[in-house]
């Protein structure tokens, strides 16, 4: 639960007369597991806290907790192109919840996407990667499950058109698109990488949002970790390839960012920021070293026909891995753009001559705290070489801009910086304008390129501020 956050100090930066820049201090409350205290002293304790560490893991609260619920209540709503649906009671609770459920039908809602009496889920449930679920993950979930404590919380009917509605259709779609399969370790590759691969396949579902999807909402898996937009922020290609996704992230780099939502390159936004506050900054040093190295070793090279440093996770059945890109779709990707790897500008802005209107907007709202894109380390983060202006997909940068922006609470560092909201001071116009100055000054995109459209500003303001 997370309490009411208090300013105490103003950032040393004064002389720089920073607007809002507060540094927020609250005690780190860690996730409540949501068990009584004599089950985690029980002789099954050890196992419980087991299937809790695997809930984690695969963050079963984003989307089954809602901000103001009970933990596992359900009630969070996807909306979708053809309705809501609305994620379910997952507590043991005999009339709302699956307190009547078998292991089976829990297992077989996991890795199948079917509930109990043969109930189809929909795929918004990320059973597609939950099928990679080894046996004893699932047992540990089954028995964490049981014993987290019941709530009475009724389900909200989902609203779908029809033939949405119509669950049955999801057979047809998982004959389609779903391949039901545990996660096979690849022989060739070492145990650090093959945890990482179940971790990232498997438990953290990490392609449901960094894999695009084609246009039945189904995972290209041939185009794995190529970059997607979903629920308005733009998670980023994560397969290396001519200086793109992770390619000059060092793993440690990556670990960090994954644990803390700060790194160099990267400060987490958006449902990243979730997916690290509600479920990676509890897991263990060597699993989130091990995700690092798995995502690491994902290629996907322009023009080349060999994948060999990725060697296949587990084959689907139209032959291609699910978790490894095919150098053929490289070119195509629209997201990709080459991430600006540039020294700080040599000219500062303003020093020559007449302002342009970018760099004008840019001196009255930015620069005292992102200086000239440099940002200050461990303060604010640099504009140059960040991943959220040199990213072809604007969304997260315009985002960013209007709705502020504040580091993730962590219980390595439970301090965070705030960056204030820009929404209710400049317009359409005026942000496409500064953001188009942005990304073509410090995310080295072409000038044609890095233009922004007033309306694509507009389209996002109306989701941040409906
Ligand atoms: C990305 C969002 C998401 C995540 C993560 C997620 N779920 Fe779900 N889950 C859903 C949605 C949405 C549904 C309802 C789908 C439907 O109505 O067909 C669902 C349905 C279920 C059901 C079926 C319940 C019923 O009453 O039919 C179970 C059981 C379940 N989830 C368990 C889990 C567990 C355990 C985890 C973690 C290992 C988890 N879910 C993680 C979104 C999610
Ligand atoms: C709910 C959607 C979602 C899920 C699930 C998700 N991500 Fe992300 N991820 C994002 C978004 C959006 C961003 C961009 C914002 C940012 O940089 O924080 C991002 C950014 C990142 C970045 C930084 C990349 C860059 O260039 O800035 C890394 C690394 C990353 N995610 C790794 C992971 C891993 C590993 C997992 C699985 C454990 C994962 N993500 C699951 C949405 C998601
Ligand atoms: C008061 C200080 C402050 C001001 C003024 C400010 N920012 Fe920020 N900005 C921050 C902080 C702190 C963060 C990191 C938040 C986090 O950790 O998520 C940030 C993050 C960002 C990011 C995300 C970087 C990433 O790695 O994902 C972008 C882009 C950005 N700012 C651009 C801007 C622009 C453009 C302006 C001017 C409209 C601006 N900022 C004004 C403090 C500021």
């Amino acid at each position: 639960m997370r309490i009411t956050t208090v300013f105490i100090t103003v950032l040393p930066l004064l002389s720089l007369a920073v607007p809002a820049a507060a540094q927020q201090y609250t005690q780190f409350e860690p996730m409540a597991l949501a068990v009584a205290d004599e089950d985690l002293t029980s002789a099954q304790g050890d196992a419980i806290r087991r299937g809790a560490y695997v809930a984690r893991a695969a963050d079963c609260t984003a989307c089954h907790t809602t901000a103001d619920g009970e933990p596992y209540a359900g009630g969070f709503a996807f909306d979708t192109p053809f309705g809501t649906i609305y994620s379910p009671n997952i507590t043991p609770d005999d009339e709302h919840g699956i307190g009547t459920w078998s292991k089976a039908d829990f297992t077989s809602a996991l890795r199948q996407g079917t509930g109990k009496n043969g109930k189809h889920l929909y795929p918004a449930m990320p059973y597609t990667a939950y099928t990679h679920l080894s046996d004893d993950d699932v047992d540990a979930l089954w028995t964490y499950f049981q014993h987290v404590e019941p709530q009475a919380t009724p389900n909200k009917p989902n609203e779908l058109m029809w033939p949405f509605s119509w669950r049955a259709a999801m057979w047809g779609w998982n004959l389609l698109f779903f391949d039901d399969g545990r996660f096979e370790p690849d022989p060739e590759q070492s145990d650090l990488w093959n945890r990482g691969a179940y971790l990232v396949t498997g438990p953290g579902h990490c392609g449901s949002c960094h894999t695009p999807r084609n246009i039945a909402m189904a995972i290209q898996s041939d185009n794995a970790f190529m970059g997607n937009t979903i629920q308005g922020w733009h998670a980023p290609r994560l397969a290396s390839g001519d200086g793109m996704g992770l390619e000059d992230w060092p793993v440690d780099e990556v670990v960090q960012f994954l644990t803390t939502g700060a790194a160099s390159r990267s400060a987490a936004t958006g449902t990243m920021k979730e997916a690290i506050h509600d479920s990676l900054q509890y897991l263990d040093d060597a699993d989130l070293r091990a995700m690092a190295v798995y995502l690491k070793s994902l290629e996907n090279r322009d023009g080349e026909t060999s994948v060999a440093k990725t060697a296949t996770a587990t084959p689907d059945k139209r032959g291609t891995s699910p978790s490894v890109p095919s150098p053929a779709s490289a070119a195509g990707t629209p997201q990709a753009v080459r991430v600006g790897r540039m020294p700080p500008p040599a000219m500062s802005i303003g020093e020559h001559g007449q302002l342009t209107k970018g760099e004008r907007l840019f001196m009255d709202n930015c620069q005292a705290c992102h200086l000239q894109g440099q940002g200050m380390p461990g303060a604010f983060p640099a504009l140059v070489n960040n991943s959220a202006t040199a990213q072809k997909d604007p969304s997260n940068l315009i985002r960013v801009i209007l709705q502020g922006a504040q580091g993730v609470q962590t219980q390595q560092d439970p301090t965070v910086l705030t960056m204030p909201d820009f929404a209710w001071r400049l317009d359409d116009e005026q942000i496409a304008t500064l953001a188009g100055f942005v990304r073509e000054r410090f995310g080295g995109q072409p000038a044609e390129q890095a233009r922004i459209d007033p309306d694509q500003v507009a389209e996002l303001r109306e989701q941040v501020h409906p």
